[in-house]
């Protein structure tokens, strides 16, 4: 992939420089990532136990695509443009159960696996048959409990997507399929979605800015280990040992069967995070509201039985550690505003998974840059 980019800012990458700065900021850049990015790759839309009945549904948008994905008669999962063949409006909002898909303006009406079944006195009319419309399908994948969706009927499938990270986040202890999901939550950071990606992909900072994370989790360079693939990364440390007898306050009891901090980024925009303690996830998926605005929606997920009150401080552990990084990334954000620092110089042996990153994104928009 990198083999498209520009010459000089791939060999600008390869150095360790960052891309342009100026890329944080730049409308014209969000709106090539909407297409070249977000509407190419695999986006998470929900949680599998939302869709459990045929007849469940839930709407999302990816790029600037309405979608829709529906668990169908048969049991699957089907996903499709959320844009209604009449006039386009969106066919169906928000989420919950039907039986078929009906347009909330004029009423077509859709059946679970797409096809128009009726349109309100379509029979007034001397050429119009139903089966000449069926609204667009599109690929939907599921890993664990979440459910993606990807625009692209010629990007890799979701699992080829994924590549070893399923196998290397259960090595280290991570069982989707033992945890139940808890609590959701939302919130919106002043910075544009990848310094928020950057910010996840690399611990350096956590000695300087994450005190009870660096009491918790081992943050030497040498303890904190980084893999990547083609679209995945992988960052993972082992609990933090203090000598025998010191007393060191933590933000919750760690005593469990995980043992290692996991941290694992799916391109482009999803995360999950195992801590240590007994089984949990927390994924964190960045969607780009505009350039210098992103939501982080974050879903909490634990094994069944584990104490309420240990959910809780696990939990505002991570809504800490959120907050503080909020600040950094905020911080980042008003200096890439201010255009005077042209781009960044990355230090590889902590930050080379933001290299990775930096060079899907320069190969994305170069490619869309060919296309
Ligand atoms: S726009 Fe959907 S029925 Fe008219
Ligand atoms: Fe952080």
């Amino acid at each position: 992939m990198a083999l498209s980019i520009e010459p000089s800012l791939e060999d600008a990458l390869a150095a360790g420089w960052t891309i342009p700065t100026s890329w944080y900021v730049d409308p014209e850049v969000f709106e090539r990532e909407r297409t070249a990015i977000f509407e190419r790759s695999w986006q998470y839309v929900g949680k599998a136990d939302e869709l459990a009945r045929p007849g469940d549904y839930l709407t999302a948008r990816v790029g600037r695509v309405p979608v829709v994905v529906v668990r169908n008669g048969s049991g699957d999962l089907a996903g499709f443009v959320n844009v209604c063949l009449h006039r386009c409006a969106e066919v169906v909002r928000g989420a919950g159960h039907r039986s078929t898909l009906q347009c909330h303006y004029h009423a077509w009406t859709y059946g679970l696996d797409g096809r128009l079944l009726s349109a309100p006195r379509s029979e007034r009319e001397a050429c119009f048959s139903t089966s000449d419309y069926r609204l667009e399908p599109i690929q939907v994948g599921q890993y664990g409990p979440f459910v993606f969706v990807n625009l692209s009927s010629a990007a890799p499938s979701l699992e080829d997507s994924l590549g070893e990270l399923p196998d290397r986040l259960a090595d280290g202890g991570l069982d989707l399929d033992g945890l139940v999901p808890v609590e959701r939550s939302e919130w919106e950071v002043a910075a544009n979605w990848k310094v928020v990606v950057e910010n996840y992909d690399e611990c350096y900072h956590c000695p300087v800015a994450h005190p009870s994370f660096t009491r918790l989790m081992e943050v030497d360079p040498d303890r904190y280990a980084l893999e990547a693939g083609s679209w995945w990364s992988r960052a993972s440390t082992p609990l933090r040992s203090w000598p025998e007898g010191r007393a060191v306050e933590l933000p919750y009891d760690p005593t469990g069967e995980v043992t290692v901090g996991q941290f694992g980024y799916l391109w482009p925009n999803f995360t999950l995070v195992q801590n240590p303690g007994p089984p949990n996830a927390m994924a964190f998926y960045f969607v780009p509201l505009a350039p210098e605005r992103t939501l982080v929606v974050s879903e909490y997920l634990f094994a069944p039985g584990t104490p309420p009150g240990l959910v809780r401080d696990m939990i505002e552990f991570n809504l800490a550690v959120g907050a503080e990084d909020q600040a950094l990334v905020e911080s980042v954000q008003r200096g890439a505003a201010s255009g005077r620092v042209g781009k960044g110089r990355l230090l590889l042996d902590s930050e080379r998974l933001i290299q990775h990153f930096h060079a899907l994104v320069a190969g994305a928009l170069a490619e869309s840059d060919q296309a």
